[in-house]
C-alpha cells in the first residue's frame, strides 16, 4: 500500500509570524496522525524558524524549490544543501508556476531533480497539462513529455525518495477542481507511462499526489481513488483547520 503524502504548497504567502502561529495551531490538530506523510513548504524566508517550530513533530518540511548547484555565485538561488541545512527533507521541483513565470523547462527540471535527489531531499514533482493543451486533445502527449522528460535517468533507488504531483495548472488556484474521475484517469495515464519507462515495480509504488483547488469538501472524495495517493494543497493549506481537515480526508 502507498502511504498517502499531503503537502502544502504556501508559495509565497505568510510572513515569519503568520508561518509559525500556522504551525502552532497545526500540530495538534494532527498529531495523532501516522498513517499519513505531512509535508509544508513555506517561503524560504520562513524555513528556519518553521523548522523549529515543527521540532520533532510529524510534520515534515520542505522547500518548493532548489538549485542545481551547492554554492557560489548564483544570485537569488538556494541549493538543495541549504534547505537541508534549515531541516527540510523535501522539496517541490517543477510547479506550473515555475515552469509559467520563470521559464522552466522538462530538461533543466530534470536537472534539478537529480540534484536535489543527489543532495538526499525527497522530492515532489509536479506536472499537469493546461487548459489549452487539455481541451486541443495534448494532454496525454503533455503528461507523457513531462514524466519521461522530467524523471529521465533516474535510477531505481531514487524513487524510495520521489513523488509525482498531478496538479493540472487550470485547476490551481482557480476554485475548478478535477474531478475524482478525472483525476484518476490521468493517475492511471501517469502511472502507465512510469511503468512503460521503469517497469512495473517502481510505477506501482510510487506515489501520485493531485493538485489543484484540494479543499476539505472535496479532498476525501479525490484521496479515495484507488490511484490518487495523496494531496499537494495550496491556498487551502495555510490555514490550520482546512489543511488538517485535507490531511484527515487520507485517513
Ligand atoms: P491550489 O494550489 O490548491 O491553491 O489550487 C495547488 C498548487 O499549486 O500546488
Amino acid at each position: 500500500m502507498r502511504k498517502p503524502l499531503v503537502a502544502g504548497n504556501w508559495k509565497m504567502n505568510l510572513l515569519v509570524g503568520e508561518a509559525i502561529e500556522m504551525i502552532e495551531a497545526l500540530k495538534p490538530l494532527v498529531a495523532d496522525v501516522d498513517a499519513v506523510d505531512i509535508v509544508v513548504c513555506p517561503t524560504y524566508t520562513a524555513l528556519h524558524a518553521v523548522s523549529q517550530a515543527l521540532g520533532n513533530s510529524n510534520i515534515a518540511l520542505g522547500g518548493q524549490d532548489a538549485y542545481v548547484k551547492e554554492n557560489g555565485a548564483y544570485t537569488g538561488a538556494i541549493s538543495p544543501q541549504m534547505l537541508m541545512d534549515v531541516g527540510c527533507t523535501w522539496t517541490i521541483i517543477g510547479h506550473s508556476e515555475r515552469r509559467q513565470y520563470f521559464k522552466e523547462v522538462n530538461g533543466f527540471l530534470n536537472e534539478k531533480l537529480k540534484f536535489a535527489l543527489a543532495a538526499g531531499l525527497r522530492v515532489m514533482f509536479c506536472i499537469g497539462e493546461t487548459l489549452e493543451e487539455r481541451k486541443s486533445g495534448k494532454m496525454n502527449e503533455i503528461l507523457t513529455r513531462h514524466v519521461t522528460e522530467g524523471l529521465r535517468g533516474l535510477a531505481e533507488a531514487d524513487f524510495e525518495r520521489v513523488a509525482i504531483a498531478y496538479e493540472p495548472v487550470w485547476a490551481i488556484g482557480t476554485g475548478v477542481t478535477a474531478t475524482p474521475d478525472q483525476a484518476e484517469e490521468a493517475h492511471i495515464f501517469v502511472r502507465n507511462v512510469v511503468k512503460d519507462q521503469f517497469g512495473g515495480t517502481i510505477s506501482e509504488q510510487l506515489r501520485i499526489q493531485y493538485g489543484g483547488s484540494v479543499k476539505p469538501e472535496n479532498a476525501a472524495e479525490l484521496m479515495a481513488k484507488p490511484n490518487v495517493d495523496g494531496a499537494l494543497v495550496g491556498g487551502a493549506s495555510l490555514k490550520a483547520d482546512s489543511f488538517a481537515a485535507i490531511v484527515r480526508g487520507a485517513l
